[in-house]
């Protein structure tokens, strides 16, 4: 299978940022080195340095999240039709939106997402994880996807040519993700909806427990983690999740203050978070996942961050912030 017309104007030579074309392999236009493609997945990966190349190499030897045996397409739907943020996403992206994943990993989000006439890029360092999700987009039959084998920070990818940036439990794995930030946030269209989850500094505290006694023991013992639990029967998915949260080589936590920093560096506004950050808010409907929260108040965030450590802690307290770029520019033009 070849790289289709509307995939190829959304990458870019990660070198040189010139255009690429072909089929069997990609060619830049404008320096001329050529990329091979493998079982359908282009390798458009530039070497990294030792840090990232110590990630890469993680999650080659356990590949994230994974999938359960005898996954099907109407399985992953319904384990998505059960998230209430999977739902509130799915009804948010614009039907024929260019969405771009990064850091997709076994790629479950962008096989997801590709329904409607969305063109879907999933894009990921470690190459066994992306080929997982290739397979699994083969056989459920979804041709709207395209998984690419890219480093973030010098990704592949056209700057300024998505609707929806997407990346979730990835940038707290890069060596600088404020840097890493930067790169995500320059792929997105002005208007476009930029979608974030990190690691957050309160809500994994009680994780950061649970790792201390982990190590104490030997890595005998790891009490209260309930994923690790269900995936007793699925010893492959368990192990990812074990070596994911408690072996990770490159891990950091981050504050909601300090993802709304990085949002204004670089002119994207700040729409809200899931879950809300407002205290006692009304659940969202609909859309409204894309639509600014009620209010912004520094110290009402940090009192609900505080209370993740409850709600997110048992899952590793990973939160979703989600911004809008050059909102301000485009609200003016329109006044
Ligand atoms: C914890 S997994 C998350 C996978 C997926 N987003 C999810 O939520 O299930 C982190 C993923 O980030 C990828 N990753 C880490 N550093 C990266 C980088 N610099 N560029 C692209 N992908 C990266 C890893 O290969 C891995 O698949
Ligand atoms: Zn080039």
């Amino acid at each position: 299978m070849s790289v289709s017309a509307s995939v190829l104007e959304l990458l870019a030579c990660p070198t040189c940022r010139g255009d690429l074309r072909g089929s069997a392999s990609l060619r830049c236009e404008a320096c001329g080195v050529d990329y091979e493609i493998k079982n359908d997945i282009p390798d458009l990966r530039v070497p990294s340095e030792a840090r990232t190349e110590t990630v890469r190499e993680f999650y080659m030897e356990s590949p994230f999240p994974g999938y359960p045996p005898n996954d099907t397409l109407s399985g992953l739907r319904g384990r998505a039709a059960r998230s209430e943020f999977a739902r509130l996403l799915e009804r948010a992206v614009p039907g024929d939106a260019k969405v771009v994943e990064l850091g997709c990993g076994t790629g479950q989000t962008s096989l997801f997402l590709a329904t409607a006439d969305r063109v879907v890029i999933g894009a990921d360092l470690t190459r066994a994880s992306l080929e997982l999700g290739a397979g699994a987009a083969k056989r459920y039959g979804l041709d709207s996807v395209q998984f690419i084998e890219t480093d973030l920070r010098t990704p592949a990818l056209k700057r300024g040519a998505f609707d929806v940036v997407y990346s979730s439990g990835v940038l707290h794995h890069t060596p600088n993700p404020r840097a890493s930030f930067k790169s995500m946030a320059e792929l997105a269209k002005p208007g476009a909806i930029i979608v974030l989850g990190l690691y957050n500094t309160y809500a994994r505290f009680p994780h950061r427990l649970r790792r201390g006694i982990y190590k104490m023991t030997g890595h005998k013992f790891i009490p209260f983690d309930p994923i690790l639990r269900a995936r007793d029967a699925e010893p492959e998915r368990r192990r990812a999740w074990l070596r994911d949260q408690y072996e990770h080589p490159e891990e950091h936590r981050h504050t909601l203050a300090e993802v709304q920093r990085w949002f204004r560096e670089n002119d994207i506004a700040y729409l809200r978070t899931y879950p809300n950050a407002l205290i006692g808010a009304e659940p969202l409907e609909g859309g409204e996942l894309f639509v600014p929260a009620e209010d912004d108040w520094g110290f009402e965030n940090v009192l609900s961050q505080v209370a993740w450590a409850t709600s997110l802690g048992k899952e590793g307290g990973l939160w979703i912030t989600i911004g809008q770029k050059n909102a301000d520019k485009i609200a003016k033009k329109n006044a």
